[in-house]
């Protein structure tokens, strides 16, 4: 339903219910922008600032990426203020898959809830949501899931919230049980789903390639055989990166598999050659990959569709670039 951002919204409506001594929301720095304005802005329409509100917690000075221990001793920090922890599945900038486990069992110590961002991690990694113990979560379908820029996003919220009379929502129609929906009553009888978070009808020419797309990741057997595939392409290009480019392009992406999907963060240190210069190149070669401010070109080797003599041509193509 919605974007992204308008999941996001909904769900605080629900999972972000601050009070005088638990108001503050925990998230990373460098959270995705949208993440951030949609936060402060949930935190200022319960009339508090950003600034007393806010925990963002950052990488270590000189380093890229988060640690986990970083993030857990913030929560634990500021426990008993703290109302909602958001955080990203895997991470746009770095490709870093976080911890949702340890994480959601900390927050959940703490006292808080916790939600994640999973942009980048649907149709990515295998996830366990409801293993995983997650409040909510909320993602688009744009960019795994195939189905096009702005497309119907998605939303999670755990089966241990369903049913529940004391939670507060905004609601509408599409909300309300189907098997009384029309009979345009005015009693709202919650979907026993996350589907009781739907306020409206479908935009169903959206809905159409997604569910074009779904069908495309059931027919190979879903995210199981997709990231064993993934798996071995990760390896492959982390090999031809060591073998090929050491020394003028480095990843800044987690090497662990546990730690990452396919998304590979590129930062181009070959002397005389600026990213962005390089990214043109490439971009200019045909290779679809993308450019992220400062200095990251991110390319994503899909398990889905690329195959690994993709990845060998475009290790060839960046070499030639660099050379
Ligand atoms: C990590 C992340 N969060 C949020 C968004 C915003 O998505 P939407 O425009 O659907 O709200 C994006 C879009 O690229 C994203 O990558």
């Amino acid at each position: 339903m919605n974007g992204l951002t308008v999941n996001l919204h909904l769900l605080m409506t629900t999972f972000y219910r601050p009070t005088q001594e638990r108001f503050k929301v925990l998230i990373e720095e460098h959270a995705f922008p949208s993440d951030h304005f949609a936060v402060a802005s949930q935190v200022r329409h319960h009339d508090r600032s950003a600034e007393e509100a806010l925990v963002a917690v950052s990488p270590r000075p000189g380093e890229d990426l988060l640690h986990a221990e970083d993030l857990i001793a913030a929560i634990a920090e500021h426990g008993d203020q703290l109302a909602l922890v958001l955080l990203p599945g895997v991470h746009y900038y770095t490709g870093q898959v976080l911890p949702l486990t340890d994480l959601v069992y900390a927050a959940h110590r703490a006292g808080a809830m916790v939600g994640f961002d999973l942009a980048h991690a649907v149709g990515n990694i295998p996830l366990g949501l409801h293993d995983s113990g997650v409040d909510f979560a909320a993602w688009c379908t744009y960019k795994y899931l195939n189905s096009g820029p702005g497309a119907t996003a998605g939303c999670f919220v755990n089966q241990r919230h369903l049913g529940r009379t004391d939670l507060n929502r905004f609601e509408g129609w599409w909300g309300t049980d189907k098997a009384t929906r029309f009979q345009m009553e005015t009693v709202f009888n919650p979907i026993p789903t996350v589907e009781a978070w739907q306020l409206s009808n479908p935009p169903v020419f959206s809905m159409a390639p997604i569910r074009a797309s779904l069908e495309v990741f059931e027919r190979v057997g879903g995210m199981g055989p997709l990231r064993r595939k993934s798996e071995q392409q990760i390896a492959y290009l982390d090999h031809l990166l060591d073998e090929v480019l050491k020394g003028r392009v480095e990843s800044i992406t987690p090497r662990s598999l546990t730690e990452r999907g396919c998304q590979f963060s590129l930062r181009v240190v070959a002397p005389g050659h600026s990213g962005r210069g390089v990214f043109d190149a490439l971009d200019a070669a045909g290779v679809a990959c993308d450019w992220r401010h400062p200095d990251v070109i991110r390319i994503a080797p899909v398990p889905l569709y690329n195959s690994f003599a993709d990845i060998h041509r475009f290790v060839q193509v960046l070499d030639g670039i660099l050379s």
